[in-house]
C-alpha cells in the first residue's frame, strides 16, 4: 500500500515553532518517524511539505496516481482552503486529516476545519502520535 503524507504550511518551522504548542522535533525527526512507523507497518510512504496552496494541489494530483491514501496536515490551510478540500473530493483518495495540536481546544478560528468533510477520519492533539494514527487508519483501509 502506498500513502502520500502532505505538511502544510509553516510545518518546516517544527522544532522552533512554538515548541510548547508543537514540540520540540523537527520536520525532518517528525518524517524520519513517519518512516519508521509505515516500515513497521509495511506501506510506502512519500512525504512533501510546501507553504504554497497551488504547490500542495499540484503535489496531490501528481501523486494521486501512486497513492492508495492520503495523510494530510493541511495546517493554516485547514480552516479555509476550499480549493485543497475540492481537490481532495475530486481526486476521490480516502484521507485522514491530521494535527499536531487540538484544534478544537484553541482559537476560534481554529475550530473550524473546511478539510474534515472529504476526509475519512481526523487525528488531533497528539503530536507526532496524530500523523501514526492516521497512517494505522490509512493502512487498515482495504486497497
Ligand atoms: C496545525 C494546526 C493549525 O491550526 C495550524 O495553523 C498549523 C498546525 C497542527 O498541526 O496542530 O500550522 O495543523
Amino acid at each position: 500500500m502506498n500513502i502520500l503524507v502532505i505538511h502544510g504550511p509553516n510545518l518546516h518551522l517544527l522544532g522552533k515553532r512554538k515548541p510548547e504548542l508543537y514540540g520540540k522535533a523537527t520536520l525532518a525527526e517528525l518524517d524520519k518517524a513517519i518512516k519508521k512507523h509505515a516500515a513497521g507497518l509495511g506501506v510506502k510512504v512519500r512525504i512533501f511539505q510546501s507553504n504554497c496552496e497551488g504547490a500542495i494541489i499540484d503535489l496531490l494530483t501528481a501523486n494521486a496516481p501512486w497513492a492508495d491514501a492520503l495523510v494530510i496536515n493541511p495546517a493554516a490551510y485547514t480552516h479555509y482552503s476550499y480549493a485543497i478540500r475540492d481537490t481532495i473530493e475530486a481526486l476521490g483518495l480516502p484521507a485522514a486529516e491530521v494535527h499536531l495540536t487540538d484544534i478544537s481546544k484553541r482559537e476560534p478560528f481554529r475550530k473550524v476545519s473546511v478539510i474534515k468533510p472529504v476526509c475519512r477520519a481526523q487525528f488531533k492533539g497528539e503530536g507526532s502520535a496524530s500523523y501514526f494514527k492516521a497512517l494505522d487508519f490509512c493502512a487498515s483501509l482495504k486497497k
